[in-house]
């Protein structure tokens, strides 16, 4: 969480943090802030609340003048959002100043340390006591800053991206890594660094992504010097070409990134395939996955990790990998798997999903699955990020940056590829029929026009959002491979409208949750057409007897559903097995819409943060 930006260069520093701040703001937005260095002095500005409340305050405290400078965007994990706590933090002499993106666990120790050596604190961050730590090391030990910060980082436990500078030596900042992303850009005689590449990608297309333990010392006028922070190695670094573009990261047009990510389902969905997937000729064909299909064939068992929306794609796939591959699945929140002692073995196949590639507890769960000696697959959206590194092997879904804190195309994606990979291993292993597997590979081949038409209910669905847009609670209701899409359809509007939702499995609901069940209570069943349609049907009724009000996502010409809602949202047919990746999308247009009409902040929603790095 929190996103950070440096620069050091000969363009003006501040416009430049600023933009990176605000593409970065999806990692966290409850306060930002500024330091640059003018020539003589360092300029602070920093404020709880967005980039653009920085804004205002820079203009009235600071110069904005400098071709040095870091910035930062929190998401809190010690000390409130306020103005005190916000990023960067001086040390005590005021000569060095620091952005960090993590957590220092043992903070509390090193601070008493600090305290009985006459330091003073202001704020009750964990990042104020490492500038100091770093400030008393460099001047009791005298090093230079490179030295002190790896001397430091050495002492402290926790997860960190930093960049830190001192104002006695205003050509050079100095970076260090550890669980947390940290990108440097190579420029022409300029360095840009960030959590991700999008602050720089109108200036660079190469970038270097510092490896967990390893240190930067980014100085003007030489060629990079990264190091292990532990053993002071040298590393020859490795320059990566960026794909991204600028179009990629900008609302298009859209009043939202939410909804312009909605919107281009059809055409990731596509690219996610794309190459991997030829329908005609019967291929399915994963780069990362070929040469490792006898582990997945022969596994005991596949354990899907992963968190949020990319648990819930992990449990579509239970259905599609038990239902061809005949493989068992156990799908877990990686944040309980890891504090388990799970009976994991080598004959364990482990599947990491992850949109941002960088979630804590679904790279700790990783760490632990590899430890045991389990094969480790990723999927996961980021390119090069720390997860897609930490795997033995694994799929990218190329659905670009996903921005909205909400995932959409990222779940979508994610079936997508998990299908794939479910009716691949189905075909190898002979559990699927020649006829079934085609028929699948044409439909999956034919989503995005599906997905195109559930689009295109998009106003009838708006319609909906207004009538129930001030109820309290909603229930969401599906069963067998739309009990996931139930989850996630309450995943959705929880988090953008802060609306209480429950998602529950359809048949339980008499176990419990129809008590309930009253007129105010509108309940979102995904009623298709499917094994389990009548089922639903009884379900619906059973609502209906109690004037609940009946909210159905049913197959286009459905008539027997639409007689017993009160309002429908159509999808076309596909086969049950493939209903996710379009059943989801009128859940997604719901949520939007309703955080919409009540003046929430769609995007940014409060309190949370698009990449979870902290456990
Ligand atoms: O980047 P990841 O897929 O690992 O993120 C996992 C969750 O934090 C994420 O899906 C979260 O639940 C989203 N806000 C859901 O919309």
């Amino acid at each position: 969480m929190c996103g950070i930006v440096g620069y050091i260069g000969h363009r003006e520093a501040y416009p430049l943090i600023i933009n990176g701040l605000k593409r970065l703001e999806y990692r966290g937005y409850d306060s930002a802030g500024i330091a640059l260095y003018d020539g003589s002095n360092i300029q602070l500005a920093k404020t709880k609340g967005k980039v653009v409340d920085l804004e205002e305050k820079a203009d009235k405290e600071i110069t904005k003048k400098g071709n040095l400078g870091i910035g930062h965007t929190r998401w809190a994990t010690h000390g409130v959002p306020n103005d005190v706590n916000s990023h960067p933090h001086y040390s005590n002499s005021g000569e060095l100043v620091i952005i960090h993106n993590g957590i220092i666990e043992n903070y509390a120790s090193i601070k008493q340390e600090l305290i009985s050596r006459g330091y003073v604190f202001h704020s009750d961050t964990d990042t104020e006591v490492l500038v100091n730590l770093i400030e008393e090391i460099k001047k009791k030990q005298d090093v230079k800053l490179g030295k002190a910060v790896q001397i430091a980082l050495n002492e402290v436990v926790g997860a960190y991206a930093i960049a830190v500078f001192d104002q006695n030596k205003p050509n050079e900042i100095v970076v260090a890594k550890l669980g947390s992303p940290l990108a440097i850009g190579l420029g022409n005689d300029e360095f840009f660094i960030a959590s991700d590449a999008s602050p720089f990608i109108e200036y660079t297309n190469n970038a270097i992504y510092l490896e967990d333990e390893q240190m930067a010392v980014i100085r003007l006028g030489r060629e990079i010097r990264i190091r292990k922070i532990k053993n002071d190695t040298r590393i020859k670094p490795f320059v990566h070409e960026l794909k991204l573009n600028i179009e990629q990261i900008e609302k298009g047009g859209y009043d939202h990134f939410m909804l312009k990510e909605i919107y281009e389902q059809p055409s990731v969905i596509k690219d996610t395939y794309r190459g991997r997937l030829l329908a005609d000729q019967g291929i399915i064909k994963i780069g990362g996955l070929e040469e490792y299909i006898p582990k997945f064939v022969n596994a005991d068992r596949i354990i899907i990790v992963a968190c949020g929306t990319s648990w819930h794609a992990g449990l579509v796939a239970e259905y599609t990998f038990e239902d061809w591959a005949r493989i068992p699945v156990e799908v877990e929140y990686a944040s309980e798997f890891r504090y388990r002692n799970p009976v994991i073995t080598e004959k364990d196949v482990v599947i990491a999903i992850s949109q941002s590639g960088e979630t804590a507890d679904t790279l700790a769960a990783i760490k632990l699955a590899k430890e045991k000696g389990a094969f480790v697959y990723g999927i996961c959206n980021v390119v090069g990020s720390t997860i897609s590194r930490e795997t033995h092997s694994g799929t990218y879904t190329h659905a670009g940056p996903e921005i909205g804190v909400a995932s959409t195309k990222a779940f979508t994606t994610q079936i997508t590829v998990l299908t794939m990979i479910a009716l691949k291993l189905a075909h190898v292993k002979g559990t699927i029929s020649k006829s079934d597997y085609m028929m699948h590979l044409r439909e999956l081949d034919a989503i995005p026009v599906y997905v195109e038409k559930a689009l295109e209910r998009n106003g009838e669905i708006k319609e909906i959002a207004s009538v129930f847009k001030d109820s309290p609670n909603f229930l969401y209701l599906g069963r067998g491979y739309n009990f996931p899409v139930a989850l996630e359809g309450a995943l959705k509007l929880k988090e953008i409208s802060y609306i209480h939702a429950e998602g529950y499995p359809a048949a339980e609901m008499k176990h419990g949750p129809i008590a309930l069940i009253d007129e105010q209570m509108p309940v979102v069943v995904v009623a298709i057409n499917s094994n389990h349609y009548e089922k639903v049907v009884s379900n619906i009724q059973e609502i209906k007897a109690r004037k609940g009000k009946i909210i159905a996502v049913v197959t286009q010409g459905d008539t027997v559903v639409r007689e017993l809602a009160d309002f429908v949202m159509e999808v076309p047919k596909t086969p049950e097995t493939l209903t996710p990746l379009v059943t989801t999308i009128p859940l997604q247009l719901l949520s939007y819409h309703i955080a919409v009409m009540l003046d929430k902040n769609v995007d940014q929603p409060r309190n949370l943060a698009k990449s979870v790095t902290v456990e």
